[in-house]
């Protein structure tokens, strides 16, 4: 069989950018290499667009912008099938691709643009389409589809630029709905950068604060106390859902710290709750996942409430896949080791773009 040519990228002008250099190295390390060619294209922080054609270790440190690299870009035209290169020279060649894998996280990645770019293009790509990344990307539009579709997550407010001169009657209108601590959202932001949590009314403003510096829109959510899980899905029609991941943060929350530098954070494969639990928050999962329009791939995050609610807390339509991520974990655990999970993903990209 002919192998097929599958390009990676990574990078991103996104606070998530790190992020994904370490998850891209991953994911092209776990590419099977019988069956797929693997291009490899970076975005750099200030939105460049380079082939890069040096080793792979290179890229979680972000060395790879000093190695080799040319300038290359997606072409919207489906007639190229693929990206356009050029050389020192001034040189242009057409580089044809038969998928495309973005191992992005954040704004510009994970939020509908890029899907938008390929779908323009007409490449089959890995994971969610445009409309249902930026669903799940914006907390607020995912509230409002989610909760219409039946499923529970936290109580919320939403708060828009609009209300920052009036920000003491905003702030009077958000306590008298919600109960402290309160968590103060960037609605479309990830890796809980801008996020805060807030006891005091002073703590609440400068939360808001804060989180404007990363969007024009927020969302302010009641604080739950429960546990947080996760659930890996896979699939276009036919599902895979996975166990229930358990998150056990060393910090007062799941911040940026604790995601990615705390080697005490903990997490527990199957969760350490009852089968029954684990059974509902699945079907959860599962319910949301398809109702947002979720194709490929999604992490579903949750909190199993002191109460034993199940809420939902938000969809990652691009999960992180660095070497303590819950996302592969949890694909392992349902016998689905890293190279099969790729094939998998391109697998169901080619299958979808044949639809
Ligand atoms: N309503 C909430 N109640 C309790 N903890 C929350 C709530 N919302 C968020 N958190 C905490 O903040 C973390 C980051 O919030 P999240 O909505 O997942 O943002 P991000 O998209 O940045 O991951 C969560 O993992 C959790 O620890
Ligand atoms: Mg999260």
């Amino acid at each position: 069989m002919e192998k097929l040519t599958v390009a990676v990228i990574f990078g991103g002008k996104s606070n998530e950018h790190d992020i994904s250099l370490i998850s891209a190295t991953h994911i092209i390390n776990s590419i099977p290499r019988d069956k797929y060619d693997v291009v490899m294209i970076g975005i750099t922080k200030e939105g460049r667009w380079l082939r890069y054609e040096g080793e792979t270790e290179n890229i979680k440190n972000g060395s790879w912008t000093s190695g080799k690299t040319s300038p290359c870009i997606l072409s919207p035209d489906p007639t190229d099938s693929g990206f356009i290169q050029t050389s020192d020279k001034g040189s242009i060649s057409k580089i044809k691709v038969d998928c495309v894998f973005p191992a992005l996280h954040g704004k510009n990645g994970e939020d509908g643009t890029i899907q938008g770019l390929f779908q323009m293009s007409q490449l089959p790509f890995v994971g969610c389409d445009m409309l249902s990344s930026a669903c799940c990307m914006d907390k607020e539009f995912t509230h409002r589809i989610l909760e219409s579709c039946g499923v529970k997550m936290a109580k919320w407010v939403s708060v828009r630029e609009n209300d920052l001169p009036m920000l003491d009657e905003k702030c009077v209108e958000i306590t008298s709905k919600l109960k402290y601590p309160l968590f103060i959202k960037p609605s479309r932001s990830g890796s809980s950068v801008g996020i805060s949590k807030a006891y005091t009314v002073d703590e609440l403003k400068n939360g808001i604060k804060l989180a404007f510096q990363y969007d024009s829109k927020l969302v302010i959510e009641q604080g739950l106390t429960g546990i947080e899980c996760e659930c890996a899905v896979m699939g276009n029609d036919k599902l895979i859902v996975s166990t229930i991941g358990e998150i056990a943060p060393a910090n007062d929350f799941y911040d940026f710290e604790s995601k990615y530098n705390d080697p005490t954070e903990q997490t527990f494969i199957p969760a350490r709750f009852t089968e029954e639990q684990i059974k509902s928050i699945r079907a959860v999962a599962e319910k949301a996942y398809r109702s947002i329009g979720c194709e490929g791939l999604a992490r579903v995050d949750f909190f199993l409430t002191d109460d034993k609610e199940v809420v939902l807390n938000e969809i990652n339509t691009l999960p992180g896949h660095t070497p303590i991520s819950m996302y592969p974990k949890l694909m392992e655990h349902e016998g689905v080791d890293a190279d099969n999970e790729m094939d998998r993903l391109i697998t169901l990209a080619l299958e979808r773009a044949g639809r």
